[in-house]
């Protein structure tokens, strides 16, 4: 058989490559075009007038939309109009209302990285939305009970702790992540609009959607009866600590959760509880600018926040109560003393543990958790017991809450389908902060364990370190995840080319190189792991 020689291309790829050239011309001269309007910008407003302009400009048109100016004019005016999610709230006089209390302790200052230097070389600007936050910006609020429809399942047939997202996630691979020069959250849109309300209960500027993935917010059902539901949330947010002419401050906690218990038609909330875990050491990621620009001047920092929670005073209360006969009467009896209501009990039909409940909701927000990462000791623990080797994620901030250093890796990597079958084969998996790796060393009361520790910070580097090993600590194998994100980045052009070489091998480097680093390791560990 002749080898195929080098001919005119069939019709159909030769109309692909026309298209291809087509759409090639058409974005060259669009960037071109963006280009020359962009110097134009920087030379009417200067380097830092444009970062300015730019944090207002949403749609990146160049062009500032009233909408786009409002958060100036309010500033300015010190007017707030009100907002159309208001209008669309009309009061309701048979509603309840539901009292909720914020409680808040400041971020501790002296658990930031940066405080042991003493924040030097940090202007004083950058931290003072940081510092100047003290308490929660609405102590008190009283919202409509029926705004709380938003936490309802979309349908009936769930089951207890099927997830579902209130705000779905809108970034993945191709989006990448939103900037971070912005200061004014956009005017939340639908059941965006109570979990602002919500937060902004803490701080006047809350971003419903975090910058990074994953964003938005899941719920499941706890807990069911007749008339009632106890829903489970997980809320991915963050906040805008700074104005202009301040440069961006972003302050990100790990995750907000909590539970709400409402009547299946929204009528009614008997409980309600949304919280910042506290129980690890560091629940807080920092980010901040330092400069008018997005991608170089960027400080990051993490820190332990101790209290950050939202609580309902009691169940939600008719806002006009009738007697029997349908006459409105006053919510106080002739003494003064508010009228005392009596709520029947929820008798539960169906339940699931909080627990599981929670690792639904987090499982939601990251499939790679749909393999269990133990804690440091007891995966070891269990390592010995399965002859099985260590894979253990070391990192400097959390892998499982929006803090940066390990959210590269978690969105790629560790979610491909691949990675999860071997790890779950072959693997005991863990993940630990530095910090508490650190402590676990120094505290000599088990040897072991402060050897097993001390073996893993050897290998450490900043800011993520992936390491293999055996059941007794050493180390067969390591990677840095920068050095990983490096030989396995694909730039954008490199994509583009791949479009046009026609590539049908669209493996995806990074799982390729993180497979080999596992089997690497297994390789190494053969002698050692033989029964
Ligand atoms: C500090 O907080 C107060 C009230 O909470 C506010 O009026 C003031 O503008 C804030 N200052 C800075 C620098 O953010
Ligand atoms: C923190 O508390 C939650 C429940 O409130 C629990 O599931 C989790 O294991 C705790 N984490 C740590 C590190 O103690
Ligand atoms: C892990 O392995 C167990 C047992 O073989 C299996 O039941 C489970 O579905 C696996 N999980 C994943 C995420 O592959
Ligand atoms: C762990 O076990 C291997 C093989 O049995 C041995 O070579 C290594 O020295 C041991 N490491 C420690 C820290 O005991």
């Amino acid at each position: 058989m002749a080898a195929p020689g080098p001919g005119p291309a069939p019709p159909r790829l030769a109309l692909a490559l026309a298209l291809l050239a087509a759409l090639a011309a058409v974005k060259y001269y669009r960037d071109a075009e963006a280009a020359r309007q962009q110097e134009l910008a920087l030379k009417s407003l200067g380097n830092e007038g444009l970062f300015l302009f730019s944090s207002l400009d949403t749609n990146k048109d160049l062009y500032l939309s009233p909408e786009e100016f409002k958060p100036i004019a309010e500033k300015l005016t010190g007017v707030a109009p009100d907002s159309e999610s208001e209008e669309e709230e009309a009061p309701d006089p048979d509603g309840e209302t539901l009292s909720i209390v914020a409680k808040f302790q400041p971020l501790v200052m002296e658990t930031m990285t940066k405080s042991k230097d003493g924040f030097l070389g940090i202007s004083h600007v950058a931290l003072s939305g940081l510092r100047n936050w003290t308490a929660p910006a609405a102590p008190m609020s009283v919202l409509l009970a029926r705004q709380f429809k938003a936490f309802l399942p979309p349908k009936n047939n769930l089951d207890l702790g099927d997830p579902w997202w209130i705000i779905p996630s809108e970034l993945n691979i191709f989006t990448g992540y939103l900037s971070n020069n912005r200061f004014y959250p956009p005017p939340p849109k639908g059941k965006e609009v109570i979990i602002h309300k919500l937060l902004s209960m803490f701080h006047p500027r809350p971003f419903v959607k975090t910058r990074f993935a994953p964003q938005g917010a899941v719920a499941c059902i706890q807990a069911s009866s007749s008339f009632y539901y106890t829903i489970a949330f997980r809320i991915h947010a963050e906040f805008q600590l700074n104005e202009p002419p301040n440069f961006p401050f972003w302050f990100s906690p790990g995750q907000f959760t909590g539970y709400i218990v409402l009547s299946k038609d929204s009528s009614h909330v008997r409980d309600f509880r949304l919280f910042v875990p506290n129980n690890r050491s560091l629940n807080v990621d920092m980010e901040w600018l330092y400069g008018a620009s997005e991608s170089s001047n960027m400080e990051v920092d993490i820190g332990y926040l101790p209290q950050m929670e939202l609580e309902s005073t009691g169940p939600s209360i008719p806002t006009v109560i009738h007697d029997e006969n349908g006459n409105i009467i006053d919510s106080r009896d002739p003494s003064g003393e508010p009228i005392q209501f009596v709520f029947e009990d929820i008798t539960w039909q169906q339940e699931i543990p909080w627990e599981e409940a929670a690792h639904r909701l987090e499982v939601a927000m990251y499939p790679f958790k749909k393999i269990s990462y133990l804690p440091f000791t007891e995966a070891f623990e269990r390592a010995q017991a399965e002859k099985k080797l260590v894979h253990s994620i070391l990192l400097w901030g959390a892998l499982d809450d929006q803090s940066c250093s390990g959210r590269t890796l978690r969105e790629t990597v560790l979610e491909s389908s691949p990675i999860l079958t071997l790890l779950n084969e072959s693997f005991i998996s863990s993940w630990s902060l530095v910090k508490e790796l650190e402590e676990l060393q120094s505290n000599k009361e088990n040897e072991f364990y402060s050897k097993l520790a001390e073996l893993h910070l050897e290998k450490y580097n900043f800011p993520v370190e992936m390491i293999l090993c055996l059941p007794n600590g050493t180390v067969v194998h390591h990677i840095n995840a920068n050095y990983f994100l490096d030989i396995t980045s694909m730039k954008p052009e490199d994509v583009e080319s791949s479009i046009f070489s026609f590539s049908t091998n669209f493996e995806d480097p990074s799982t390729a190189t993180y497979l080999q680093f596992l089997k690497e390791g297994l390789h190494r560990a053969k002698p050692y792991l033989q029964p």
